[in-house]
């Protein structure tokens, strides 16, 4: 039976979380915050330059992080990064399945998708998330835990048109997560998922138009804009002890935009 301690119970400090796409982006923002809480971070990305810099930045931060060059689509690249993460650390506490094709992507019409352009998100946005649960498992299975956070998008919930391959990989997000959390409860690795709303990450707001971005306010209870922060703290949760008990969920972090 699981003791409630208040003194650690959201603490991060000496847990060692993976970050997928923490080089840029609202990744990069998990990963300085998490350091800043304690964790030791790995930053996964396929945007090297960037994972080394936010790296480079935590460490003269007093931090601990790790940047690792990886396609979450390559199941050797990611088998590699996880080989790396023990090799330094020797455990792996927490994933954050964050990388996704999302800000590369045109927005359009859904039959003018190129197939290799569906392909390719579904490798990443799916398989990536499938390999680096496959790469941790035996190493949480061993340590009898594990916190593994997902991050789908609010386009599950409102059917958001003009990207249906983005759509579709969030919505997979969360059947994945629904079914594994299933699958690895006896092992006492918890699974569960975040829906963000629109945010203003650095790589949205390059690739948005400033009216797309600010379409999205006015419908929220919470009426701004959506920053990276305002995930952090759902995500420190889900990783965190205080939230041991929950798994397989979806929490919806808009500032009160869609409910469910
Ligand atoms: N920004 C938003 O409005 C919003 C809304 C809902 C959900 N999300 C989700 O939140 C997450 C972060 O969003 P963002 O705005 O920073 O997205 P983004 O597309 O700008 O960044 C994604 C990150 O993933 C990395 N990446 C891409 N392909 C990769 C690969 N093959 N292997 C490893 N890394 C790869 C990128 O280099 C980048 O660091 C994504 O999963 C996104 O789908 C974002």
């Amino acid at each position: 039976m699981t003791v409630f301690d208040a003194a650690t119970a959201f603490s991060l400090k000496d847990k060692v979380v993976i970050v997928t796409g923490g080089g840029t982006g609202i990744g990069k923002v998990y990963s300085q915050r998490l350091a800043e809480m304690g964790a030791r971070v790995v930053l996964a990305d396929i945007a090297a330059k960037e994972a080394d810099e936010v790296a480079a930045g935590i460490v003269k931060a007093g931090g601990e992080a790790l940047a690792v060059a990886t396609d979450v689509s390559d199941a050797a690249a990611v088998d590699a990064m996880v080989e790396k993460t023990v090799a330094k650390w020797g455990r792996v506490d927490g994933l954050v399945n964050n990388a996704s094709l999302m800000s590369a992507l045109p927005r359009g019409d859904w039959f003018k998708i190129p197939i290799d352009e569906w392909d390719r998100v579904m490798a990443v946005n799916l398989r990536g998330i499938f390999l680096c649960c496959r790469a941790v498992y035996p190493h949480m299975k061993r340590q009898k835990s594990g916190r593994i956070v997902n991050i789908s998008s609010g386009r599950f919930w409102h059917g958001t048109p003009n990207r249906l391959h983005y759509s579709t990989s969030k919505a997979g997000v969360i059947g994945l997560t629904r079914s594994l959390a299933r699958e690895v409860g006896d092992d006492n690795i918890g699974v569960n998922a975040v829906t963000p709303g629109l945010t203003l990450s650095e790589t949205q707001m390059a690739t948005s138009s400033s009216n797309y971005l600010g379409g999205q306010e006015q419908t929220r209870s919470f009426k701004r804009p959506q920053v990276p922060d305002d995930l952090v703290g759902t995500v420190l949760f889900l990783l965190s002890d205080a939230s041991a008990f929950i798994t397989g969920q979806t929490i919806n972090v808009d500032g009160g935009q869609l409910m469910h």
